[in-house]
């Protein structure tokens, strides 16, 4: 069904908006001093948590768009994406300053010894990378090659969910649901590809 982009005008401020509460909400708790017994690690934990969730939602849009016909979902995608950007930048930044006090030797050190934030490193480098050529110009500039490179926010996802199970530890539920809610992504998108 052709759909009216005016009736659409409304929904990216919308969704630019909602998808400041987070953030927002986080501000408000460093203002109140109420994170907690350990706030940098606080910050580092939500602050991962809402890249993380960012992403899963971001890689739900087209499944969502097949599912319901509706074009709004593609039309938000690139925003919610580099929202998921916007807060692994503050998460790595807060592991910087806060955990690591901007000490460039241990940073370094802890960039090629720790599995887990090696992983989280790469990560950050995929999103990175989707962030630059996120804009329309370049999708045009790269014509097949901006559909494969894109296709990365797949192993970003994994990454991520490698990165969180390995710091959970014992409790993995945590990693259970992120992680569950990949795979059926995954599984919806290696169906349509097979369906075609
Ligand atoms: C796409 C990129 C990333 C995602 C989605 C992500 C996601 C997460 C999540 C969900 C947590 C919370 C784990 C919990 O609930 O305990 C977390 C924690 C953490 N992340 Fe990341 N992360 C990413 C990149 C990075 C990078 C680049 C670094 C550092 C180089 C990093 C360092 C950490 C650390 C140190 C913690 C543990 C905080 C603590 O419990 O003390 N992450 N991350």
């Amino acid at each position: 069904m052709p759909q009216n982009p005016a009736r659409t005008g409304w929904l990216k401020p919308a969704v630019f908006s909602a998808a400041l509460l987070p953030l927002a909400w986080l501000i408000w708790r460093i203002a109140a001093n109420d994170l907690g017994p350990d706030p940098a690690q606080e910050l580092a934990i939500s602050t991962g948590e809402w890249t993380l969730r960012f992403l899963l939602v971001t890689l739900s849009l087209t499944p969502l768009r097949h599912i319901t016909g509706r074009i709004e979902f593609v039309r938000i995608r690139r925003m919610v994406g580099l929202f998921a950007l916007f807060h692994a930048a503050i998460h790595f930044t807060v592991w910087m300053s806060l955990l690591l006090g901007f000490r460039w030797f241990a940073i370094g050190e802890e960039l090629l010894e720790r599995p887990y934030i090696s992983i989280g490193f790469l990560a950050l480098l995929i999103l990175i990378a989707l962030g630059i050529t996120s804009p329309r110009a370049m999708v045009r500039r790269m014509g097949k090659n901006w559909k494969r490179l894109h296709r990365l926010i797949y192993l970003a996802a994994i990454l991520a969910i490698v990165h969180l199970t390995w710091i959970l530890r014992t409790d993995v539920g945590e990693a259970v649901l992120y992680g569950s809610i990949l795979a059926l992504l995954l599984a919806y998108r290696f169906y349509r590809r097979f369906a075609k």
